[in-house]
This record gives structure tokens, C-alpha cells and sequence, in this order.
């Protein structure tokens, strides 16, 4: 049976029907009857997805290509649940007051660009307190070794004067995300692909220690457009933090700024619109983000601009940019000039997101041996 905590449940009902959907998923009519829209797995139950998302940074869009669009999009195949992952961002030494901002700007910007509050669970971690307590519990069954050879770790100690002890246990906290919710699906970036294999470690583990506890979660990774390049760096990866800030499109760009990024952007000496990543990084970055804002195929792009040289191109990708962000800037502004109807959305997905993650954390409590008042 899917758990769905019911207040004032008796704990043992509530660990007896985690045990329940985690092992044999007897609950085909209970669940198909609930859920009429989205997919269902063979056991007929919604498919549950969640992921996170950094509330630092001015979102761009290559946040927008492999993110914020795909949120959008998988919330319509099961019950989704997306975390602003404010204590993730600690991890790194940060400004209190732009933390603050930054939590209300994602926020904005996730329903701006999709999100059904409906729909979709949208919160806050530290909201919900069972994310820190999961990461604790967790942590005995994390292995010292693989943290410490998590690429993701190892370039920040490089980079970082100060390593914190939340740098190298981040990961941790991030399976701790994934697991409380009983996640079918993960929406993530390439660059998360280490972080989701050891979530997946740190489950088996705790279930071939302590008995089946979590569902092993799957990731999925964007088919196009999870790779938006530095416009001026086709090198290296769009980034609210690397490369150069005249090659980053921010969603909040005005028209006149996105136009003249895209057309400053860098490309190659050659004439051809073609798609070849490696002889042609710039071009084909810029085909891929049309691709990503009109939904056309590489094909149909390359196609199109047979023949007609880069200046024609280049204009009509930045047009089809500001097209798509037009929209989107104006529910941003609507929302984010409301912060306390933004305020309350979140506390819609906290209770949410403490109702389901409950059972689960009350189950790893006592599965570890626990007392419990
Ligand atoms: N580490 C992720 C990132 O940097 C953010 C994140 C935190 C996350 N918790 C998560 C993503 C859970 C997916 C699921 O992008």
C-alpha cells in the first residue's frame, strides 16, 4: 500500500503499512482508484517522482532545458513531489540574506514555469525536518570510502579554502530526499548521476541490514537539452557560477539582453547550420537550445537554415528565447511581488510533503532499534 500518514494513526499501523507497500504492493484498487491520471506501475500504483533544486543562483537556461521544463513535464506521469533544497545550499559558505531571496525566487520561478500546486508538492527542505533526521540515520550505512570519491566533493575541496564537513556529506542528505518519499524516478542532470548510484547503495544497504524499507530509486536524465553550453564558452556547461557571464542567458534576461548574448554568441569561421558538437560546439549548442524552445528536431533545423549562414540563425533562436521567456517573466513577476501567497504554497507542500515523508522516517527509527516516545 502506498503510505499516506494519517494523523493519529498508531505508529505500529503506520510501519506495518510501509512494510506492507514496500514488499508486496497488494493495493492494485485502493491506488488505481485514487490516481485517475498519470502513469501507473504494473502494480497499478502512481508513479512517484521527486527532485531537488538548488534555491541559489540566478536561474538560466540551461536550468530551464534540463530542469524546470522536465519538472513540468514528468509531474503529468505520477504524483510529483520538488524540493528547494535550502540546506544543501549551506554547504558551501553562503550569504544568509540571499538565501532568504533565493528560496522565494526559485520558488517563483518553478510555478512560473509549470509547476501545478494542484498537482505537484512543492517545498521546502527545511520545512520538513525528517530530510536532516533521514541524514543522520542515513549516514550509518553511507560508506566513508565513496563519499570521498564523489567527483562532485572531490572538485569543491579543490576549489573551496574552507572544506566543510556538509561538502563531503551532502550526498547524504540528498539520498535522505529521495528515499523518505518512497521515489519511483529522479529528474536529474548528468552531474547527479554519482550522487543517484550511491542513494541507490545506501537503500540496499539499509534494507538488506534492517529489512525492505525504500523503494530503489531510478534516475532519469533529459533527452535534449541537458547540456546547454556557455554561449561564449561552448566548452563549458551553462553554470549560475562558471563561465562567462555574457554567455549565460538568465531567465529574468530582458529581450535586448538575450538578443545581443545570442548574437555575440561564439560559433566557428565555417557558413553551415549543421549539427556536430565536436568540429562545431557553438552552432550546435545554439540548434540544441532551438530545438529545446520550439520543440522543432535537429533535422527540421538544419533544414531550415540550409544555406542561409549564421546571422538569420542567430536571430531567430534569440527571437524563439525571448518568445518563450516572455511569459514565463511575467507569472514570475506576478508572483514573486506576493511573497506571502508564496509563503502560503509552501506551506500547502510542507504538510504535503510531512504526511508522506512520515511513515517512512518513523520506519527507519524503528527498524533501527529506537525507542519512541
Ligand atoms: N544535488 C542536486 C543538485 O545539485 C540537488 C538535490 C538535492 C537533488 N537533493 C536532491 C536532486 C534530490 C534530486 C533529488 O542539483
Amino acid at each position: 500500500m502506498r503510505v499516506r500518514a494519517r494523523l493519529g494513526e498508531p505508529l505500529d499501523d503506520v510501519v506495518d503499512l510501509l512494510g506492507g507497500r514496500v514488499r508486496a504492493h497488494h493495493d492494485q484498487q485502493f491506488w488505481g482508484s485514487r490516481h485517475g491520471h498519470g502513469t501507473q506501475d504494473t502494480f497499478g500504483r502512481a508513479m512517484r517522482i521527486f527532485s531537488g533544486i538548488q534555491p541559489s543562483g540566478d536561474p538560466h537556461i540551461g536550468n530551464y532545458s534540463g530542469g524546470f521544463r522536465q519538472y513540468a513535464q514528468t509531474q503529468e506521469q505520477g504524483e510529483a513531489f520538488f524540493c528547494i533544497v535550502d540546506l544543501h545550499a549551506i554547504t558551501i559558505q553562503h550569504d544568509p540574506a540571499a538565501l532568504r531571496d533565493g528560496t522565494l525566487d526559485i520558488t517563483a520561478m518553478l510555478f512560473a514555469t509549470g509547476l501545478d500546486p494542484d498537482r505537484s508538492t512543492v517545498f521546502v527542505q527545511s520545512h520538513v525536518t525528517a530530510h536532516a533526521e533521514a541524514a543522520w540515520l542515513l549516514s550509518s550505512v553511507t560508506s566513508y570510502g565513496q563519499l570521498g570519491r564523489m567527483t562532485q566533493f572531490k572538485e569543491r575541496a579543490a576549489e573551496e579554502e574552507f572544506v566543510s564537513a556538509a561538502v563531503f556529506t551532502y550526498p547524504v542528505l540528498m539520498a535522505g530526499d529521495i528515499l523518505l518519499y518512497q521515489t519511483d524516478i529522479v529528474p536529474i542532470g548528468d552531474d547527479q548521476r554519482q550522487h543517484l548510484e550511491l542513494t541507490r547503495d545506501v537503500a540496499q544497504r539499509f534494507n538488506s541490514r534492517y529489512g525492505e524499507t525504500f523503494v530503489i530509486p531510478d534516475a532519469v536524465f533529459p533527452e535534449t537539452g541537458g547540456r546547454v553550453m556557455n554561449l561564449q564558452e561552448p566548452a563549458v556547461k551553462m553554470s549560475k557560477s562558471r563561465g562567462a557571464e555574457s554567455g549565460t542567458v538568465l531567465m529574468l534576461d530582458p529581450p535586448e539582453t538575450v538578443r545581443k548574448k545570442v548574437k555575440t554568441a561564439v560559433t566557428d569561421s565555417g557558413t553551415d547550420v549543421r549539427y556536430d558538437p565536436d568540429e562545431k560546439p557553438g552552432i550546435s549548442n545554439l540548434i540544441e537550445l532551438l530545438t529545446v524552445v520550439t520543440g522543432n528536431s535537429i533535422q527540421d533545423v538544419e533544414a531550415r537554415y540550409d544555406g542561409s549562414g549564421y546571422g538569420q540563425f542567430k536571430s531567430d533562436v534569440a527571437d524563439a528565447i525571448v518568445e518563450v521567456l516572455e511569459p514565463i517573466q511575467v507569472r514570475y513577476r506576478g508572483l514573486r511581488d506576493d511573497p506571502a501567497e508564496l509563503m502560503r504554497l509552501l506551506t500547502v507542500g510542507a504538510e504535503k510533503a510531512r504526511a508522506v515523508s512520515a511513515p517512512t522516517l518513523a520506519a527507519m527509527y524503528e527498524r533501527l532499534g529506537f525507542t519512541r516516545p
